[in-house]
């Protein structure tokens, strides 16, 4: 008996394969491979979560109100020009099926993540890699690779996997060569982990653009991935646009209430960055020594490359028969690579252990 036959092009989507959280008979594996926060979210984001409980038989606020305020107010921008999704990824997805179809394009970098692509195909539209350079965003490449079709360009600011981020002058470059109609989507996911002077997180230039999307999420510095809470942030239009594809209740009440208690802690924002940025150094610098070739990160995770493909896969179960996940990056055309996000010191220190007695066995 044959089923119902998707749209021509569904079936092409590749599934996305999350980071691996479990290891068998380990009871507490190092799990650094799905650039969360090992510190966690906010107490108070937890406490808020907790009291949600109490209200479990109500709807949300479908408008994420107090949400938009707290984010507002915690980052100078208008509530008005917000809009809150589950997670970043659901927001992917609005921005593709309101400006993309059949016969239109969406540009992604190359080893850029994985769901700007998933979702191009889900809209029937037409995704399309652009080159890198050095596992570099390519402004050029993204202005010769646009074509009339084009409706969309997704650049990750930094980039997962890669860690790497191109700078606020350079994101202008782009912004300024790209028609007009072309909605430039600015992934800013690992913004508060940058610290570096010429990056921007794209705000400034969502307020002088009408076509510039920044995205945010709650999933990575926030601690809050499991809740699934992103936002976007734009000129009015594009809101509206989105708004108009958004289910009513998009965002649980439990999700907008940690949310909210997440945006006012910033103590917590500055504890996370500075573990982030005291163990991401030690961590790159450990794999440098071990001889490892370490793509420099600005995010909470790097990549680090191995001799050749087969070398990163038996590392990889090297690595998970001694209790750490790492993040397999063959799909992002990294074959050789391992990425891993930067965890408690403990885990740190797990996976360097682990990859020295690799590295000096005889499975390398
Ligand atoms: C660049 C980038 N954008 C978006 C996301 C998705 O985040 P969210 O959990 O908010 O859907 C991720 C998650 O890994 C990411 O790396």
């Amino acid at each position: 008996m044959t089923g119902p036959t998707p749209k021509p092009g569904v079936l092409d989507a590749p599934l996305y394969v999350p980071g691996e959280h479990k290891l068998d008979g380990i009871t507490e594996p190092a799990i650094l491979s799905a650039n969360e926060n090992p510190l966690g979210p906010s107490d108070k984001a937890i406490a808020a979560y907790r009291e949600g409980a109490e209200h479990l038989h109500r709807y949300p606020d479908g408008g994420s109100n107090a949400l938009r305020r707290a984010i507002a107010d915690a980052e100078g921008l208008d509530p008005e020009r917000l809009i809150c999704g589950a997670g970043s990824d659901e927001l992917i997805t609005f921005l593709i099926r309101a400006y993309a179809g059949v016969g239109d394009e969406v540009l992604y970098s190359k080893h850029g993540f994985a769901m700007y692509r998933i979702s191009a195909i889900g809209a029937g539209a037409t995704p399309v890699a652009v080159p890198e350079s050095s596992l570099r965003t390519d402004v050029d490449a993204f202005l010769e690779t646009a074509s009339p079709q084009t409706k969309l360009a997704f650049i990750a600011n930094p980039n997962n996997p890669t860690g790497s981020y191109i700078s606020e002058a350079e994101v202008t470059r782009l912004i300024e060569g790209l028609p007009p109609h072309v909605v430039i989507v600015l992934d800013s996911a690992y913004a508060e982990y940058v610290s570096r002077n010429d990056y921007t997180d794209g705000a400034a230039l969502v307020d002088a653009h009408p076509n510039v999307v920044m995205l945010r999420t709650f999933s990575k510095i926030y601690g809050l991935a499991a809740v699934r809470l992103g936002w976007a942030y734009a000129q009015k239009d594009i809101i509206d646009t989105l708004n108009r594809l958004r289910g009513p209740f998009n965002v649980t009440a439990a999700a907008q209430a940690a949310g909210v208690a997440a945006m006012q802690d910033r103590d917590h924002v500055v504890r996370s960055r500075d573990h982030n940025e005291k163990w991401l150094t030690w961590f790159t610098e450990a794999l440098k020594e071990l001889g490892l070739t370490v793509e420099p990160s600005v995010g909470n995770f790097v990549i680090a490359k191995f001799a050749d493909s087969e070398t990163a896969k038996r590392a990889n179960a090297f690595l998970e028969q001694n209790g750490v996940i790492a993040r397999d990056v063959s799909g992002y055309h990294l074959p050789e690579h391992l990425r891993f996000t930067i965890g408690l010191e403990s885990e740190c220190r797990m996976a360097v252990d682990a990859l020295r007695r690799f590295l000096q066995s005889d499975e390398r």
